[in-house]
């Protein structure tokens, strides 16, 4: 199929596809998933890897050449490898890559890598056993550092560690994180803490900016210089003296929506174009019906062509922020949940 790129209403292309396989989660994070109960997305309407292969095809067509596989926590999809060795077969996926909380990766890494899958992010946010229990729930701190130390030496291209920094939570290891990463080869990316679905205890006071993150990260390393690069990448990257490389993702006080190429599927096929959108666009339905690939085609090209949103940077612009989605409004749509979207 000849591809047939396309550009939203800013000029921005459709160059990146998240793809959530399950919205079910094995953690229970406090920024994430911090309440009692949850509605989960019916298994019937979760869609086979037939028909992602399907969709997947039709967002080739329209540009898309990078495509991570998110959750949930995408280690529980069943049989997930086949998935991965079926994308790893596409030629015009130049870039795949699964972002995992590390739980079930030292089991699965063996099959990942054999099934061809060349690049992983492990969400990490705390090296203190007890924290780790108290931010997620589960005293699994050891498993998880155990997956990440071999995933570093299992042969993928890049293994990167994603933390979450939450003032009085864990500001307080920027340093030790980016020291496991040094050691571990691993890329390190702090990401601020976002008022996105699901973060129902977010604050503005909680949130620590990348200027802050800079400055306590110089007062201990020394200048930190930036690493002069125009992409479309959420994480902005810096160099320390010593010439280690990080990343910071600046979601909540510096966003990056003017360059942002990048939309996201939801395990039941419900296609969304911005991290805040409330609204998605039913693809499984046309899926199903049989509208065929040239259909879909036509209803991502056409809805790609009429978007103008700026998520993050409207959220910059509301004053005396608060958690951007009620509980209750949750509980009635969990597709406004940051677990059924990816994260
Ligand atoms: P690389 O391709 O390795 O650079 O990964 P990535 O940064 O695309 O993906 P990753 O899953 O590691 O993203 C890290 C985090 O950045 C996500 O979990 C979100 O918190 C945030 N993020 C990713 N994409 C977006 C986005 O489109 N908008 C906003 N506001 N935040 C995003
Ligand atoms: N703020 C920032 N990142 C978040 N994630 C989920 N919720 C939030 C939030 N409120 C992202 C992080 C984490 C992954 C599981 O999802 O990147 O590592
Ligand atoms: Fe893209 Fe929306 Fe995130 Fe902005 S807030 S970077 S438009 S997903």
């Amino acid at each position: 199929m000849d591809c047939m790129k396309v550009l939203d209403r800013l000029g921005r292309p459709l160059t990146s596809l998240r793809l959530s396989v399950t919205d079910r989660c094995n953690l229970r994070c406090q920024y994430c998933m911090p309440e009692q109960d949850y509605v989960w997305l019916p298994r019937a309407d979760i869609l086979t890897f037939e028909e992602i292969d399907t969709l997947v095809d039709v967002f080739t067509g329209v540009g898309v050449d990078r495509v991570r596989i998110t959750g949930g926590e995408p280690l529980l999809r069943k049989n997930l490898p086949d998935l991965i060795a079926l994308l790893a077969r596409k030629t015009a996926i130049e870039d795949l890559a699964l972002t995992t909380n590390g739980i079930l990766l030292a089991d699965q890494l063996e099959a990942l890598r054999a099934a061809g899958l060349p690049r992983i992010t492990v969400s990490l946010d705390t090296l203190h056993a007890d924290r780790f229990k108290a931010l997620t729930r589960f005293d699994s701190l050891d498993v998880v550092l155990r997956g990440l130390e071999l995933a570093t030496s299992a042969g993928f291209d890049s293994v990167k560690i994603d933390t979450v920094v939450i003032r009085a939570v864990n500001d307080d290891e920027l340093v030790p994180i980016l020291a496991l990463g040094q050691r571990l080869g691993a890329e390190v990316r702090f990401i601020e803490y976002m008022d996105v679905g699901g973060a129902t205890r977010w604050s503005m006071q909680d949130v620590v900016s990348r200027q802050e993150m800079l400055r306590r990260l110089s007062a201990h390393f020394g200048p930190i210089s930036a690493v002069d690069e125009d992409t479309a990448a959420p994480a902005d990257r810096f160099t320390l003296p010593d010439g280690t490389v990080f990343g910071i993702i600046s979601s909540t006080t510096e966003p990056f929506c003017r360059q942002c190429d990048r939309s996201r599927v939801t395990a039941d096929g419900l296609w969304y174009r911005c991290l805040y959108a409330r609204t998605g666009t039913d693809l499984r339905g046309p899926l199903r019906s049989g509208v065929g690939a040239d259909g879909l085609r036509e209803i991502v090209a056409t809805t790609w062509q009429a978007r103008d949103d700026r998520g993050a940077e409207d959220r910059l612009a509301t004053k005396d922020r608060s958690p951007l989605i009620p509980v209750e409004t949750l509980l009635d749509e969990p597709h406004l949940e940051m677990h059924t979207r990816g994260g």
